[in-house]
């Protein structure tokens, strides 16, 4: 049983696009150091690209989250299920995370952050669907606008499979996978 998977921003797309984030926030946080929070799982290969083309200094944190929900929607019931280690009470904190959907993840999340002090807190995204939103999220930078389709890689997953694809890509499940989707009811995603 595999999935066949179309390139939808290739590689190198990617990186060049990453590069040109760091270098934008570089410029915004200047004379700053910025904390970055990644969202896991998926946040996690964008984070680390991205810290390596920021120059100013950066400190990283963890933070991961599920939203109930089937095997491609959120529900918008979030949970916290791994907590950040330090404090980001007065520091310049920038989230990072893989796509923005719905919106409902980071629509509750950033407000409750906000209650923790942080000098600043603006958020950062590898991809947005914005047909798809039903909660506002503001997002202060972002790599790509994408079309209303299941994508993975990049740290994105299909039923955990296919993030360390270097490529974002969409994916076509094969006709009898219909039943192993609707089975994902009810699980969280990540
Ligand atoms: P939200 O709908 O904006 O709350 O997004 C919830 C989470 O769903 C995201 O952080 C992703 O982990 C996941 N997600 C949304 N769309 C996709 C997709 O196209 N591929 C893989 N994961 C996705
Ligand atoms: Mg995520």
């Amino acid at each position: 049983m595999s999935d066949k998977i179309n390139v939808l921003i290739p590689e190198e797309t990617v990186d060049a696009k990453i590069k040109e984030l760091g270098e934008k926030i570089s410029e915004d946080y200047k004379g700053k150091e910025v904390h970055l929070i990644c969202i896991l799982k998926g946040g996690v290969f964008f984070a680390c690209e991205l810290a390596k083309r920021i120059t100013v200094p950066v400190s990283l944190d963890f933070m991961q989250v599920s939203s109930y929900g089937n095997a491609t929607t959120s529900s918008g019931i979030v949970r916290i299920k791994k907590d950040l280690d330090d404090s980001m009470e007065g520091k310049e904190v920038l989230i990072v995370e893989d796509i923005i959907d719905s919106g409902r993840t980071l629509h509750y999340l950033i407000p409750v952050l906000k209650q923790r002090n942080p000098a600043s807190i603006r958020l950062c995204a590898l991809l947005s669907k914005p047909d798809r939103r039903e909660a506002e999220v503001n997002i202060d930078y972002l790599g790509f606008e994408i079309p209303d389709e299941f994508v993975v890689g990049y740290g994105l997953d299909y039923a955990q499979k296919y993030r360390n694809l270097p490529f974002i890509g969409v994916v076509e499940p094969e006709e009898d996978n219909g039943e192993a989707q609707s089975e994902g009811k009810g699980e969280t995603i990540e």
